[in-house]
């Protein structure tokens, strides 16, 4: 009997949005045979023991996180030998969804997909409390885009979207 294959998923997150979903990619993969390892990207030591990784950080400014980026540089030549899917957590995906900006949102993983080519991307909305925010300017920009009607407060995680991506994932990784 084939092993079951060991898997990392490992986040970066701010308010907690990049945490919930891979815990929720871990449990659909474990349900499905797998093992899987959570863990944030900056306790990382060594990924030489994973036959496959899927990594996904929040969006601040149209980007990933600047540890989610430390992680790729410091793992890029063992990524590039064995799977690696990577999803994005931010408020636009929350917007009605029109293919501009599905475009635009698939368009925050290019500087991600120039160091590491993922098999698979998932692209999720998460949640925005203002209350949470450490930072004060952050969150004075923030009810300013609420009040404007740009984003809407609340936690918009939607487990049917992770779940068929992490089902399509039991297929490839
Ligand atoms: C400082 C800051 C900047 C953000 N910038 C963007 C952005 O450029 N585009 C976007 O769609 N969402 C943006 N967001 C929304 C977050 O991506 C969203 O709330 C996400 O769910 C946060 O994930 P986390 O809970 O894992 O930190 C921003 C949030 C914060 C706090």
């Amino acid at each position: 009997m084939e092993m079951s294959k060991k898997i990392l998923i490992t986040y970066a997150t701010y308010t907690g949005s990049a945490e919930t979903i891979a815990g929720l990619i871990s449990s659909d993969l474990e349900s499905r045979g797998f093992r899987t390892s959570l863990m944030p990207m900056q306790e990382v030591k060594d990924i030489s023991s994973f036959d496959a990784v899927i990594a996904g950080s929040a969006i601040h400014s149209g980007k990933w996180l600047p540890e989610a980026f430390d992680f790729l540089e410091l793992f890029r030549d063992q990524l590039l030998t064995r799977p690696f899917a990577a999803y994005l957590v931010c408020m636009t995906m929350a917007m009605k969804k029109s293919e501009k900006y599905l475009q635009f949102v698939s368009d925050f993983m290019i500087p991600v997909r120039q160091i590491v080519t993922p098999v698979s991307e998932g692209h999720f909305a998460g949640k925005l409390e203002i209350r949470r925010l450490p930072s004060l300017s952050d969150k004075i920009k923030f009810r300013i885009s609420v009040a404007a009607g740009i984003w809407k407060e609340g936690d918009h995680i939607n487990r049917m979207e992770i779940s068929k991506w992490s089902e399509s994932l039991s297929h490839i990784l």
